[in-house]
């Protein structure tokens, strides 16, 4: 299945025919991490040819204009203002509309694909209007067998406009593999109050909350430590000891075994010692209240993209960078990080962010100059 639009280029064209940029503006020259003000198609393009970037890198999360013909201010009170008009307050415009923003993305996500490593993955932020046309199109790029999840992302609280349709307070991030060798770091997000009473029912003298477990798991072990009988007691058929029985003596000794009335042995799971619950598609990552730049997003989003799909010391792209979060995020997840911006302010309030961190791997030159860079 393919999107069909006039002017749509063939991914060859987009390989080859794309022109390099002079890479003018970059900050980071002589370290990994790389802040690269321009056009990101162009500088993609510079990257994978003269850089010698292509299938290196390992992670990319990109939130790009969403399709809504408008420009985005920067207001007095720093949070942003989407307006029809654009002026000299103006920190990024989104005007491209219908097949003009998809071809736009298309061509950009086709240069992503070629930097990305066997590992990687990509993340793309986009909302529900112009999101599933979005998604036709990473399918053709990347495949629909790389295809991963379509994450909700709850960005707001319940809004009460009124308007013929109900309230939106989501937006959509697509994930996609590069190949089935990406990396995967299952975490874990933590339980909820209400997680924890439903799950941990029982409490201990000392206030803490407990499940329980049987001790005994599925399949014979005739043979091992583990299919012995323990304090009179066998496993039950087909079944064999979680551990050997001196470790169940041990667990027993540690008050960790609950013995039932007609004793039977169960062991007990404390909440305080549980990682957490499987992390499924709908995610609580408001944006921030008092934003540094119109429509940045969530740190600890990114922080989570991030642990899950890269691991340390590895590269996270970001060609839609703003202001800076997502570089940042990669910066105190010991990750190397390339952004890309073409707006002065962007830039402007990235440089700002990174020069509050202690220790940004930039070379010592571009240091010197973000600290003086006055805004
Ligand atoms: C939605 S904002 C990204 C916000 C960012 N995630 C944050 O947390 O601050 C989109 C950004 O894409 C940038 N942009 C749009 N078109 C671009 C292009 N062709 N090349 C480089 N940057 C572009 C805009 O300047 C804007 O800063």
């Amino acid at each position: 299945m393919y999107l069909t639009y006039e002017n749509k280029s063939s991914e060859k064209e987009v390989i080859h025919d794309t022109e390099k940029a002079e890479l003018a503006s970059v900050f980071g020259k002589g370290s990994s991490n790389k802040l690269i003000q321009g056009d990101n198609l162009a500088t993609l393009k510079t990257l994978l040819d003269d850089h010698n970037l292509a299938k290196k890198i390992d992670l990319i999360y990109i939130d790009p204009p969403f399709s809504t013909n408008g420009h985005f201010k920067i207001s007095d009170d720093r949070a942003s203002t989407i307006s029809k008009s654009i002026g000299d307050d103006i920190a990024y415009s989104d005007t491209l509309v219908g097949p003009d923003f998809l071809e736009f993305l298309r061509k950009r996500l086709i240069l992503l694909r070629e930097l990305m490593s066997d590992r990687a993955s990509i993340y793309l932020h986009i909302d529900y209007k112009i999101g599933h046309y979005v998604k036709v199109i990473m399918d053709e790029v990347f495949g629909k067998k790389n295809f991963r999840n379509d994450i909700t992302r709850i960005k707001c609280n319940p809004k009460n406009f009124s308007r013929k349709a109900f309230g939106n307070v989501k937006d959509m991030i697509l994930f996609y593999s590069k190949t089935d060798k990406m990396t995967w770091n299952d975490l874990k997000a933590p339980f909820s109050d209400e997680d924890i009473s439903r799950l941990f029912k029982k409490i201990e003298k000392d206030g803490r909350r407990y499940t329980t477990i049987p001790l005994h798991a599925p399949g014979e072990t005739s043979n091992g430590k583990t299919g012995q009988e323990w304090r009179g007691i066998k496993p039950p058929k087909g079944r064999h000891w979680r551990s050997a029985p001196s470790v169940l003596e041990e667990l027993d000794k540690q008050g960790l075994i609950e013995w039932s009335l007609n004793g039977v042995p169960r062991k007990k799971i404390f909440a305080e010692d549980s990682v957490g619950k499987k992390m499924q598609d709908i995610w609580e990552f408001k944006d921030p209240q008092y934003p540094n730049y119109p429509t940045e997003k969530n740190i600890e989003l990114v922080k989570f993209i991030i642990g899950s799909s890269s691991r340390p010391g590895e590269t996270v792209l970001d060609c839609f960078s703003g202001s800076g979060t997502t570089l940042l995020a990669a910066q105190e997840l010991q990750r190397q990080w390339i952004g890309i911006d073409k707006s002065d302010h962007a830039i402007k309030i990235t440089q700002k962010r990174l020069s509050e961190i202690p220790n940004v791997l930039f070379s010592k030159v571009d240091y010197e100059f973000l600290k003086q860079t006055n805004i």
